[in-house]
């Protein structure tokens, strides 16, 4: 037994940034940043906070579920992290929505969705849980030296919500962690504590591009193919592929290596960036959305991100 998903929601910025309004801020074009990445568009948060974002996309992904916030018994946020260190994001979602349950959240970068799914179908096994709601939330924007284009022009804000029960849609789910704290990594401020002796780096998102890039293509290789080993399943048994949208080359990369076209392959980097935890499941409802997912459709989710994690989840869709 593992679990379904039954409703899905997004909470997306109203605020759209162009590439070329990117370069109103830092020595970039369209043309680099559409090449390189696939990227040509992102929304960031102005006047909205993460909590509103998040709670946007869960009380969405309640209603298609046709259930309410007392139906939920488990609150699992994925994020980075929410407007405060503490209280959590799922707490401070919570109070947004009235919802009165445990709640906590996880912070596995952009593979956070796959770890959230796998706590649940841990809760599930427990048995203290019927109702779980999922809500992977990221404000990229707030985390980033804006001064840096290495990094600025990659990134956006949004959140995505599903609400999962007891069932066997979900076939396979592998979640792995390599550690490494050198390529990808966000350091926190210190406050203003006069003890520390060591100078700490300033509180931006860092990142080699290619050393992660090298990592993403390698370790996606690798996770989708053993997922697949384990399903008995060949590749063209593969409906959709929703790989993590950090680049479109990483996803080219990883589709050439499975030899399957480009369909299968459905990207939201270009009107998004990269959304970190948020990428796939937006990905996901979107498709729903647009009636692309079919009930019996095999769809592989992969997600790699700092840690350096990943995470490989295979559906039978119901
Ligand atoms: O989900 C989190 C995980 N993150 C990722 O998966 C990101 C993985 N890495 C990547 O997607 C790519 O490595 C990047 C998109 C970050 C960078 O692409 P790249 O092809 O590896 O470029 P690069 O870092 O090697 O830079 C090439 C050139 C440099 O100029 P020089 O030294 O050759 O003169 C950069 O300074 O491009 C320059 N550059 C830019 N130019 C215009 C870097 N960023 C920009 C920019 N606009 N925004």
């Amino acid at each position: 037994m593992s679990l379904n998903i039954i409703g899905m929601g997004k909470g997306i910025p109203k605020k759209q940034i162009t590439n070329g309004e990117i370069a109103n801020y830092v020595d970039t074009n369209d043309e680099w940043i559409t090449s390189r990445t696939g990227i040509q568009t992102r929304h960031v948060c102005t006047s909205e906070t993460l909590s509103d974002l998040a709670a946007t996309a869960s009380l969405e992904a309640l209603e298609n579920a046709k259930l309410t916030v007392s139906d939920i018994d488990l609150f699992i946020c994925a994020t980075i992290g929410g407007e405060l260190r503490t209280p959590s994001l799922s707490c401070t979602t919570a109070e947004k929505i009235g919802l009165k349950c445990t709640a906590f959240d996880i912070n596995a970068a952009c593979t956070g969705f796959a770890y959230a799914l796998e706590v649940a179908v841990g809760y599930f096994a427990m048995g203290k849980a019927k109702n779980i709601l999922i809500t992977c939330g990221e404000m990229m924007s707030t985390q980033l030296d804006w001064n840096d284009r290495n990094t600025c022009v990659l990134f956006g804000d949004g959140a995505a919500a599903c609400v999962v029960t007891p069932g066997d849609s979900m076939r396979y789910i592998s979640l792995i962690a390599s550690p490494d704290s050198t390529i990808l990594k966000i350091p926190v401020g210190t406050g203003n504590t006069p003890f520390l002796e060591s100078k700490v780096d300033e509180p931006y998102l860092y990142m080699q591009g290619q050393d992660v890039f090298k990592f993403a293509v390698g370790v996606c290789d690798i996770e989708v193919s053993k997922a697949l080993e384990t399903l008995d399943l060949a590749p063209e048994e593969v409906d959709w592929f929703l790989l993590h949208q950090a680049n479109k080359r990483i996803i080219d990369g990883a589709r050439r290596k499975l030899k399957q076209p480009e369909e299968k392959f459905p990207t939201n980097i270009e009107k998004y960036g990269n959304l970190s935890s948020v990428s796939i499941p937006l990905l996901l409802y979107e498709m729903i959305e647009e009636g692309k997912v079919k009930t019996g459709d095999t769809i592989v989710l992969s997600a790699f991100g700092a840690g350096m994690t990943a995470g490989t989840a295979v559906f039978k869709w119901q």
